[in-house]
């Protein structure tokens, strides 16, 4: 059965929603076509999500997109979505502009072409001032290499913290992802049920939803039925059902 819009948005929805966008490959195989195709076409769900979050008032979006061991791929399949990446950017900078989504980058920019560092950094400024929605990028990102660069970035501060002063809130500030809140929902689409290094830190109590559904094919309504899934689940952080429904 699909769920209606406005089932979702009569109970608390999710402040903070992350994304692996898994099965774009399998998708273009399916249909006997290069892997780059699938690509392609998961573009446009992103776009539907985005807009879907945009809908719903959902205040953060991150959706992983180039992961560290994704260089690992065919050097055609890797240029093509560093292309893709720097040239879907800049095309959809109006729209998120027009939108009011603010573009944010987390992963690690150094080793990215050229062309990829500088759509961002346009789309980044123009986008900058833009508070209905975050939409974060994860491009050569890796949960552990973010909290490497954290420690080094904590490490080169000019006066670090005491051992004793360090605390879950200080290293915070440190990651890439430290100015977003936790994520409450983490969706896994294409079927498997695994994190591959996504936001280590900031999912520690995010719910877990998987769908066999490859992004492709993930719109609206697989979206709405992610949230309507998330809404039915008792977030009890270590304490007993009681407690929580006594608050
Ligand atoms: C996800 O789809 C997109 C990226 C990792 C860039 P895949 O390309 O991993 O698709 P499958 O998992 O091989 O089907
Ligand atoms: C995770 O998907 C990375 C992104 C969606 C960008 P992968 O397809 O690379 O992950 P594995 O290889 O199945 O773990
Ligand atoms: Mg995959």
């Amino acid at each position: 059965m699909t769920v209606r819009k406005e089932d979702i948005l009569s109970r608390p929805l999710p402040h903070h929603v992350a994304i692996i966008m898994d099965g774009n490959g399998r998708w273009a195989k399916r249909q006997n076509k290069e892997r780059t195709f699938g690509h392609i076409h998961g573009i446009e769900s992103v776009r539907k999500i985005t807009e879907a979050a945009r809908e719903l008032s959902i205040p953060y979006l991150t959706l992983y997109t180039f992961s560290t061991e994704n260089w690992h791929r065919p050097k055609h399949e890797v240029d093509t979505l560093m292309q893709l990446l720097a040239e879907t950017a800049v095309k959809e900078k109006d729209n998120l502009v027009e939108n009011n989504i603010k573009l944010n980058i987390i992963g690690d920019l150094s080793s990215l072409p050229d062309q990829v560092k500088e759509s961002f950094e346009q789309v980044k400024k123009a986008t900058g001032k833009n508070h209905a929605l975050t939409l974060s990028l994860a491009v050569n990102y890796g949960g552990r290499n973010e909290i490497v660069r954290m420690i080094r970035r904590l490490l080169k501060t000019r006066q670090a913290p005491e051992p004793e002063k360090i605390s879950e809130e200080v290293l915070e500030n440190f990651l890439d992802s430290g100015n977003l809140p936790d994520v409450d929902l983490m969706i896994r689409t294409g079927g498997e049920k695994r994190i591959s290094n996504f936001l280590l830190w900031k999912i520690a109590y995010a719910e877990l939803y998987f769908t066999s559904v490859l992004w492709p094919d993930f719109g609206k309504d697989e979206f709405y039925e992610a949230i309507a899934d998330y809404q039915k689940r008792e977030r009890r952080y270590g304490k007993t059902s009681e407690q929580i429904k006594n608050e």
